[in-house]
């Protein structure tokens, strides 16, 4: 059935996302995420995984007998490889932590980006996947918490910063301008000096990018969060400009091929005064 999906062999593409089940496919390799209430055993006969071509590779979710939920790996090839997407080629890293270094929920985001010209801020960077993507010939600054994954997403002209994306902005404010900012958030964190998400605080950080985006800039913002609609994510990105005291206009809504409601992803590209 999967082979059948998904026989080419060359890109990477999400193939699967229902009911706890989300299958991505990475060149040869099938990676699979099965949350608590699934049996894994039951997904591979039911998806004719053990005929797979390559090596499947994943992310277990099980209980305990207290049913606290906690996930492990399985099967856990090492290694690194060369992934094209949208006809980039990505560096990822199978077996060191959940991650594979590229989110395929935001892959249209990557693809939007790809399209446009100025100095960019990427935020909440990870493995540097939106610089890979960009097309600005006047290359950016990546920020995040950890620099564990710099290193899969090296690129001329771009600059790494290990940092708490709040300190950073703070500490940034009236120094540096950029015609481009991405904010692409986990739903909650543990910063440098406070614990945050995306739900309570989005207005706040906001009021931390704005300073950032030039006149006419874009700020694109983007939330990971399946317990907001788009139409509430609106009114938190309103009241946070609101009170940066900035103008805006939302200039693209960017979704994933499965649906926000599914994913959660939602981004909304903003056109600043
Ligand atoms: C879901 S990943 C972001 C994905 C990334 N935007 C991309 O396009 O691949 C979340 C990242 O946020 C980082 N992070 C979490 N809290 C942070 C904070 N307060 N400041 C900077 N980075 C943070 C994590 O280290 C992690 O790499």
């Amino acid at each position: 059935m999967i082979n059948k999906w998904y026989g080419d062999g060359k890109e990477c593409g999400r193939v699967y996302n229902s009911d706890g089940i989300v299958i991505d496919v990475f060149n040869s390799l099938l990676y699979l995420r099965v949350n608590p209430s699934n049996n894994l055993n039951e997904v591979y006969d039911n998806f004719g995984l053990k005929e797979w071509r390559g090596n499947v590779f994943g992310v277990e979710g099980v209980k305990n007998r207290e049913g606290k939920e906690s996930y492990q790996m399985f099967k856990g090839n090492e290694g690194e490889m060369i992934c094209e997407e949208n006809g980039i080629n990505y560096n990822l890293r199978f077996g060191d932590g959940f991650s594979t270094g590229l989110f395929l929920d935001t892959s249209n985001l990557r693809k939007y980006v790809g399209g446009l010209e100025g100095r960019t801020l990427n935020l909440f960077s990870h493995a540097n996947a939106i610089s890979i993507a960009s097309s600005s010939s006047r290359g950016g600054v990546n920020v995040d918490l950890s620099s564990k994954y710099f290193d899969l997403g090296v690129k001329d002209d771009w600059k790494n910063i290990e940092d708490d994306v709040w300190e950073y902005c703070k500490r940034k404010k009236g120094k540096e301008i950029f015609e481009v900012v991405v904010c692409d958030p986990p739903s909650s964190s543990v910063g440098k000096k406070r614990r945050w998400s995306t739900i309570k605080d989005y207005p706040e950080l906001i009021t931390h990018l704005s300073p950032l985006t030039s006149s006419n800039g874009l700020l694109i913002l983007c939330s990971n969060t399946k317990k907001q609609t788009y139409d509430e994510f609106y009114k938190q990105c309103k009241k946070g400009l609101e009170i940066s005291g900035r103008k805006g206009e939302v200039e693209k809504v960017i979704g994933t091929e499965w649906g926000w409601w599914r994913e959660g992803v939602k981004c909304l590209v903003w056109r600043l005064d």
